[in-house]
């Protein structure tokens, strides 16, 4: 275990926005873990306490008064197979693409839709990571966690953990310190090309295996995204708003190029595309001083060079009252602001 006092934030955001936090602490086990809280006890570390990953999913926008938990427990490990299936438990450390190139390499299908996405993997049990119509959650079989309120290992079958679009039970309750994710991978040839994109491009380059279908998704996600290595940002910024099919209807009379995704039915609830409001509203490729509304996706706030993680709050909001004001529609963030 490794403690740094009064640490720099600047290596544990990819928005790259710079800030302190009182205590950061590194732990490499379970056990490790254990231990930490009885720091916390003891008043060793700082209250409050948070986890953080890669912070690919965080905006802070002041100095964080508490101790940041950074889990770095690693390994990848093959629990069981059938003849048709494998179950694979994967650390909460492990960085999320290389256990999608792990699976890739081994042959083991339903991860390779959510290739390059930046974070670890617990943080994407979390977060119900998705793209390319696939959802973290179509994967898992258990998360398992340390409840830090009461000190005690808790498994959560696939039912348990509540799992909704970028939501989940790990995300309501944030006691809940995920160590460790068990995946059920096939081992029988199957893609999800539900996204047309993907689709396409598949049929044209007429790709049949895991690393191709890998490649593709890599080549459009680089194509849309800022590569968070040299230019911050945290992927999509606000999360795609769902509204009452009666409300998009009236939106649609107006704009009838609007984008909604509903159930095959036509009943329901349809998801907007947050990214096509924003571009209506003029954003794209606008920006606020050192932020910025990403040029080839209006959906992603960027770092433009050297902002404040206030900075970019305030261009969130200006994005988010314009949309409201052009369509009556809100627009949550999906970035955990801090
Ligand atoms: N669109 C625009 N202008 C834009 C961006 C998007 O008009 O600037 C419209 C287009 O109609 C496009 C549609 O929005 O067809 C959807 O765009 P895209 O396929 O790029 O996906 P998204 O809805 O903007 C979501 C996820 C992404 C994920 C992609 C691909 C959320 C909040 N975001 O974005 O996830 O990679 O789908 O599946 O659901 C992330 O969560 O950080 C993330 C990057």
């Amino acid at each position: 275990m490794k403690i740094y006092r009064n640490c720099s934030l600047l290596p544990y955001n990819t928005f790259g926005v710079d800030g302190r936090c009182s205590a950061l602490v590194e732990y490499d086990t379970e056990q490790e873990l254990c231990d930490i809280m009885e720091l916390v006890r003891n008043g060793e570390l700082p209250l409050p306490l948070m986890q953080i990953g890669q912070g690919s999913n965080i905006l802070f926008t002041r100095d964080f008064p508490g101790t940041l938990l950074h889990g770095r427990i690693c390994g990848i490990q093959v629990l069981n197979s059938s003849d048709k299936e494998v179950w694979v438990k994967a650390g909460a450390g492990v960085v999320w693409d290389d256990f999608v190139s792990q699976c890739v390499e081994n042959g083991w299908y339903g991860a390779e839709n959510l290739s390059l996405i930046p974070g670890l993997t617990g943080s994407a049990a979390v977060q119900n990571i998705g793209a390319y119509g696939t959802e973290v959650k179509d994967i898992i079989s258990s998360v398992r966690c340390l409840d830090i309120d009461d000190g005690v290992f808790k498994t959560f079958d696939i039912n348990e953990c509540g799992y909704g679009y970028r939501d989940s039970l790990f995300k309501k309750r944030r006691s809940l310190t995920v160590t460790s994710v068990t995946f059920k991978l096939s081992t029988v040839k199957c893609f999800n090309l539900s996204y047309s994109a993907l689709q396409q491009a598949v049929l044209a380059q007429g790709a049949h295996s895991l690393s191709h279908i890998r490649d593709i998704v890599c080549s459009i996600r680089r194509s849309k995204l800022p590569d968070v290595s040299t230019l911050g940002s945290a992927g999509s910024f606000f999360k795609n708003p769902l509204v009452e099919r009666s409300f998009f209807e009236s939106l649609k009379q107006k704009w009838p190029d609007i984008p909604g995704f509903g159930d095959a039915s036509g009943n329901g609830p349809v998801k907007l595309s947050a990214g096509w409001l924003i571009e209506k509203c003029g954003w794209k490729g606008k920006s606020l001083g050192r932020a910025g509304v990403y040029q080839k996706q209006a959906l992603v706030l960027v770092n433009l060079s050297g902002a404040t993680g206030e900075e970019i709050a305030a261009l969130s909001r200006l994005v988010a009252d314009d949309v409201f004001e052009k369509f009556g529609v809100s627009l949550s963030p999906e970035v955990l602001i801090l």
